[in-house]
């Protein structure tokens, strides 16, 4: 058995490829089957003449989605370079489908998403979660460049990270409750004291009742951290990351971005140039002489977002926000301390936030006091307060939303299809 994306090296000779019939057309005596067997996608001829009559029966009786296992000779499409096709010589029914529900026409988006099991098998689909893979893959890689290692981080957790009001409780024995985690970041705080520079990958919970193309219940985050890291370096770790994604997207994406209809030169632009900068302080009123009415204080909206990057070639970090909007571990800015030393990463191309980062309070009196500025229990706390006891440093992360980074690299409107299986407010099936 060969696999269709290495077809080309088998010009000429006799292969067989297993999948499943994608669509279907004959005219006479000949069929026009196109298989896709997960790594790609392939035309395949059939001609009565030259097959058994158990053969043409199978080509010709195998509706969309049925498995087959097609036997024939491969060669390059007589006018579209790189293109090819395969003369088929024997085919096998390895499973006949019932007629398939998903049809190629459109469909609403709820009749997709509660056959979500069977949608995924869709082109646009399969290209889309091999651009996940693509980003998850160069995730890894960065990191491990820069000298992180993975640790990892538990899903049940005593207390929050993000703020109380997003928290999903889930009863737990005779403990009473633990909440699904909604960043492993104070764990990887934790772990940078054993091993320097380290990361999480795992899903993480919100319960947020927002219903946007950008929000999702359960979703994908790369929580990194590093010891004697601040503010500043945060950032360009940030810059490398999602240059190091894009350039991977761009170099290994070429068949998926086709499909996509994504067109690759505003991330091949973005790769090559600096990111802007904005405090918090100067976002506002630039946004203001724009045409937002945001205020200060206020956090940005969906809106404002947009309007920072809609005519930068390059992503834009605000940072330094008002500590009254941001969580208690941030470490507050000594020249200014109404403000935190964190970032907001918004991306090109309407992408919004990618990533959250900041430094991190390193001082136990410090941060105490901000956990009883934010109403939240020092006790639950006391671990994450050891921290600060034992040779605390200056350290720094963040934390990349993998669907958000995988939107934007798809340029697919909604985030629901960035991940297999999407949980949003109204939607926990299949
Ligand atoms: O900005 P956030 O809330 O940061 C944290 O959770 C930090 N503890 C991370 C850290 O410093 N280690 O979330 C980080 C990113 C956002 O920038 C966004 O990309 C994504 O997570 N995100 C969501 N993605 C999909 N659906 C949601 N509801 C999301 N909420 C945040």
């Amino acid at each position: 058995m060969v696999f269709i994306s290495d077809i080309r090296q088998h010009i000429g000779q006799t292969v067989e490829i297993k999948g499943w019939v994608y669509n279907t057309r004959s005219s006479g005596s000949l069929a026009f089957v196109e298989i896709r067997d997960g790594s790609g996608f392939i035309q395949c001829v059939a001609s009565k003449q030259e097959l058994s009559d158990d053969a043409w029966n199978a080509i010709t009786r195998a509706g969309q989605e049925s498995s087959v296992a097609i036997t024939g000779i491969p060669k390059e499409h007589p006018k579209k370079a790189g293109v090819f096709e395969i003369s088929v010589t024997h085919v096998v029914l390895i499973h006949q489908a019932v007629e398939y529900p998903i049809a190629h026409k459109e469909h609403g988006p709820e009749f997709l998403l509660e056959n979500r099991h069977l949608w995924l098998r869709s082109k646009r689909q399969w290209a889309i979660l091999r651009v996940r893979d693509v980003v998850e893959t160069a995730i890894n890689e960065y990191l491990h460049q820069q000298k992180f290692i993975r640790t990892d981080s538990p899903v049940f957790t005593p207390n929050s990270v993000e703020g109380t009001t997003t928290l999903f409780p889930v009863p737990y024995f005779d403990l009473g409750e633990a909440y699904l985690s909604q960043s492993g970041q104070l764990y990887i705080e934790a772990a940078i004291a054993s091993v320097g520079r380290c990361y999480d990958f795992g899903p993480v919970f919100r319960a947020e009742k927002s219903v946007t193309k950008r929000h999702l219940t359960e979703f994908w985050m790369m929580d990194a951290e590093a010891a004697f890291v601040e503010h500043e370096e945060n950032m360009r770790i940030q810059e490398g990351l999602v240059k190091y994604i894009a350039s991977a997207c761009i170099e290994k994406c070429t068949e998926e971005f086709a499909i996509l209809e994504r067109d690759s030169e505003p991330l091949k632009k973005m790769v090559e140039l600096p990111f802007v900068k904005l405090t918090y302080e100067e976002a506002i009123p630039w946004l203001r002489e724009r045409g937002s009415d945001i205020e200060l204080g206020e956090d940005l909206g969906n809106d404002d977002e947009a309007l920072l990057t809609k005519d930068s070639p390059v992503p834009v970090f605000i940072h330094k926000w008002p500590k009254t909007i941001k969580p208690f571990y941030m470490k507050l800015d000594p020249t200014d301390p109404t403000r935190v030393l964190n970032n907001d990463l918004i991306g090109i191309e309407g992408s919004g936030e990618i990533i959250g980062g900041s430094q991190r309070e390193d001082n136990f009196d410090l941060l105490l006091e901000r956990i009883r500025e934010e109403g939240l229990s020092p006790e639950e706390y006391s671990w994450y307060m050891d921290l600060r006891k034992y040779g605390s440093v200056p350290h720094s992360g963040f934390g990349i939303g993998v669907e958000r980074m995988v939107r934007w690299m798809t340029g697919v409107e909604h985030i629901r299809e960035c991940i297999p299986f999407p949980r949003l407010v109204n939607r926990v099936r299949p």
